[in-house]
């Protein structure tokens, strides 16, 4: 039973957003069914421009979107589109915008949607990452939700949010949010070289065509950064320091160059593992982040702590606040992928779309 049609706007075509799009598709009766809630696809973008329908694009068009924008081919390839600017004359009180790009250009666009009356949900960490004076309007506004941007579908900001909405203080947060580094690290830890660990994640697809993007942590840093913001701690992105997971000598020159070269530095990742193992210990790549700043990089972590005794992909966060100081409250799970990530956006939408409900309905009393 259909008691609300919420209208949506997809901004991102990539794995998150076509993941995002297929799980809407598979699961509108159930959803419908469970929250009286049927969200209705009205526009769709990728970096070539805007589709947009304002009865909503239907499930055929949007299975043909599916099928024809496969391969990275772009949605102008599929159907006539508006240029983006078409965005700003059509945002409406309660329509619901989803920002799965990997951009800082729709802070602008999302400006607007909340001027008019729109919910946001953000999967991308750009804008919440940017200097705090820009980031501020995404971590204080109520009409937007960004579960996604770290450990995907683990419940992870909304947690730190009831920390502090029931009165707790957050004293510091440890956290393992790096499924592709995780992987690393297990991989090392079983004895696996470092050259080789790298290059079975870059055969996998667990890293980006270059993995000194991954293994740089700027990801994770970023993701420190939306921890941080969320506990109450207004940091920049220079309070935090970085470790990359490969020596400076190999920063710049080409990925073949890079890969070529990683076998010459595998005795030392295998010396910091036997180390650490010879003390009951294992290597992980953590964030340590407290009020006044964090750190980020590969560290030696108890064997049987709640980070050293996950494996592969799986994510870890501790919170430490005055309540939970003796033993933190921890969440852990897998955090990565865009089948878990779409979900954790689609949750953030379902949770506004209730709440723009609220704002619209008039009180019974
Ligand atoms: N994939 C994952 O499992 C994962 C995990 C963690 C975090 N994330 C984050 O989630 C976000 C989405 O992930 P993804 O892997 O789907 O990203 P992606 O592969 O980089 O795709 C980004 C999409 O945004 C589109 N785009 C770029 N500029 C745009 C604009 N101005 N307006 C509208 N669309 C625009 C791109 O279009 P073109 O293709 O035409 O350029 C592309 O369709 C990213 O911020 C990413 O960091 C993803």
């Amino acid at each position: 039973m259909v008691d609300i049609q919420v209208p949506f706007i997809l901004l991102g075509l990539g794995p998150v957003g076509r993941t995002l799009v297929r799980q809407i598709l598979d699961t509108h009766k159930t959803v419908a069914q469970r929250t009286g809630i049927q969200f209705v696809l009205a526009g769709i973008s990728d970096s070539s421009g805007l589709m947009w329908e304002d009865e909503g694009i239907s499930d055929k068009m949007l299975q043909k979107i599916l099928r024809d924008t496969d391969n990275r081919r772009k949605l102008n390839g599929v159907a006539d589109l508006h240029p983006h600017t078409k965005l700003y004359d059509v945002l409406l009180p309660g329509t619901l915008l989803v920002d799965a790009t990997h951009t800082l250009e729709t802070t602008s666009i999302v400006q607007d949607a909340l001027k008019a009356g729109c919910g946001i949900v953000v999967a991308n960490k750009m804008p919440l990452a940017a200097e705090w004076a820009k980031a501020k309007m995404y971590y204080d506004h109520p009409l937007i939700r960004y579960e996604a941007t770290v450990g995907a579908g683990l419940p992870i900001i909304s947690t730190l949010r009831y920390l502090l909405d029931t009165g707790d203080e957050i004293t510091s947060i440890e956290a393992s949010v790096s499924g592709t580094l995780g992987f690393l690290c297990t991989a090392l830890e079983l004895g696996v070289p470092y050259s080789v660990a790298v290059a079975n994640a870059k055969n996998m697809g667990y890293t980006e065509p270059d993995p000194r993007d991954d293994l740089s942590g700027h990801d994770i840093v970023r993701k420190a950064l939306i921890l941080a913001r969320t506990a109450g701690w207004p940091l920049e992105m220079n309070n935090l320091t970085s470790e990359p997971m490969y020596p400076q000598s190999l920063a710049s020159g080409t990925v073949e160059d890079f890969m070529a070269a990683l076998p010459s530095i595998d005795e030392i990742y295998a010396a910091q593992i036997r180390l650490a193992q010879s003390e009951g210990r294992t290597l992980r790549y953590v964030a340590h982040i407290s009020p006044k700043g964090g750190r980020v990089g590969l560290m030696s972590v108890a064997r049987d702590g709640h980070i050293g005794s996950k494996s592969g992909p799986a994510n870890s966060v501790a919170i430490f606040t005055h309540r939970y100081q003796e033993m933190p409250l921890v969440i852990s799970g897998p955090g990565a992928g865009p089948e878990i990530k779409a979900a954790g956006v689609m949750e953030d939408m379902l949770q506004l779309a209730n709440t723009l409900q609220n704002k619209t309905t008039p009180s019974s009393r």
